[in-house]
């Protein structure tokens, strides 16, 4: 009887672990990569082979009425990974929301579906993308870039619709030589038309740890962040005559290519592939306050309970400003409303205001 109870504890806890722990492989899909993006658990590359046959699991299938110590010996195992697995219940499933695209295998996602890995070596890089659509969202992703030489390789992260007049709002990560920084090269376009890079230094080195990389896109603005320092803000304008996304529903995309004819200190630095395959690791996507897309024409609004809609109007303030201006004033390294040679007949419109 208490083998029994003790059994049944133990299926409630696979249970639990099961459905919360959330899969890379429902949110997203590997889309690129011939095996090189790679979803890894606690760091470890884990594919599903791996795991199937995982010392526990393959004793459990064996042995499910194993005698009652072993049962307990699984519990304790069991208990905190079950409880690991709640803690990340609130982000997003790789699995569920992202659809690799490109890359033979070489984009994975691991651990259940909190961790995606893309990969690049000589023959290919890799990609993936959301699976859902979004027409406005607040859209948070945390990213840990190639380490060591990574001169050549760009990490981007961008959302984007479709069609020749497209709107796309990016995040790209130059690599550089080990020790030298990264930039992150910024862009908006609007009905097909970019040209409005603003590229930065990091105050921190991206490839030690993962940070947080956010988009806040709503009618009236498109902020980017970095761990929760807006560091730069694109006004929607419209009223002074420059297109503002707003019509078109983007897809989250992510990819890892070799660029290096003009990546690093202008192309002057070439990738060494020695030093392939390079990875780039994902985690913890939340786009909690998001409108949704439906093929049938239609935007669905979610938004996090201590939101609300305010995320839908949100601007920033006079703290975020100085945050920004911090940013500008001490990492923008590069930015179109500056570059006079870049715009003889006269600067945008949107840089005069
Ligand atoms: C790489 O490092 C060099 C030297 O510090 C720097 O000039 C350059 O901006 C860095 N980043 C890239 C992507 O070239
Ligand atoms: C996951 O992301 C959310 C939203 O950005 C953040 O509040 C939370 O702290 C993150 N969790 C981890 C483990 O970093």
């Amino acid at each position: 009887m208490a083998s029994f109870l003790m059994l049944s504890m133990f299926l409630l806890v696979t249970t639990i672990l099961g459905t919360s722990a959330g899969n890379f492989d429902d949110d997203f899909v590997i889309t690129w990569g011939h095996g090189r993006g790679k979803i890894l658990d606690n760091g470890q590359p884990l594919t599903r082979e791996k795991f199937c046959l995982s010392p526990f699991y393959s004793h459990f299938q064996t042995k499910p009425m194993a005698s009652f110590k072993s049962l307990i010996s699984l519990l304790t195992l069991l208990t905190p990974l079950a409880i690991s697995s709640l803690i990340f219940a609130s982000a997003g499933n790789f699995n569920q929301e992202f659809e690799i695209t490109w890359g033979d295998g070489r984009a994975k996602i691991l651990n259940n579906g909190e961790l995606l890995i893309l990969s690049l070596d000589i023959v290919s890089g890799s990609a993936f993308e959301s699976k859902n659509e979004y027409l406005f969202g607040k859209i948070d992703m945390q990213i840990k870039l190639v380490p060591g030489n990574s001169a050549g390789t760009v990490t981007a992260y961008y959302l984007s619709s479709k069609g020749s007049a497209w709107d796309e709002i990016d995040f790209e990560f130059l690599g550089n030589l080990t020790g030298d920084p990264y930039i992150l090269h910024t862009n908006v376009f609007s009905q097909g038309k970019g040209n409005r890079e603003q590229k930065f230094y990091l105050w921190f080195d991206p490839t030690a740890d993962f940070h947080t990389y956010s988009i806040l896109w709503n009618p009236h603005c498109i902020i980017f962040s970095v761990d929760g320092t807006p560091i730069r803000e694109f006004k929607n304008l419209e009223s002074i005559g420059v297109p503002f996304p707003k019509h078109q529903p983007m897809r989250i995309h992510s990819s890892l290519w070799n660029a290096d004819d003009w990546a690093t200190r202008g192309g002057l630095i070439k990738t060494d592939w020695s030093s392939a395959p390079f990875t780039a690791s994902y985690r913890n996507f939340t786009a909690d306050n998001a409108c949704v897309w439906s093929s049938n024409g239609e935007s669905s609004c979610k938004s996090s309970p201590s939101q609300s809609n305010a995320w839908l109007s949100e601007e920033l303030d006079s703290i975020r400003k100085k945050r920004l201006s911090w940013v500008q004033n001490n990492y923008m390294i590069y930015n179109y409303c500056t570059d006079g040679k870049r715009f003889p007949q006269g600067f945008p419109v949107e840089c005069k205001s």
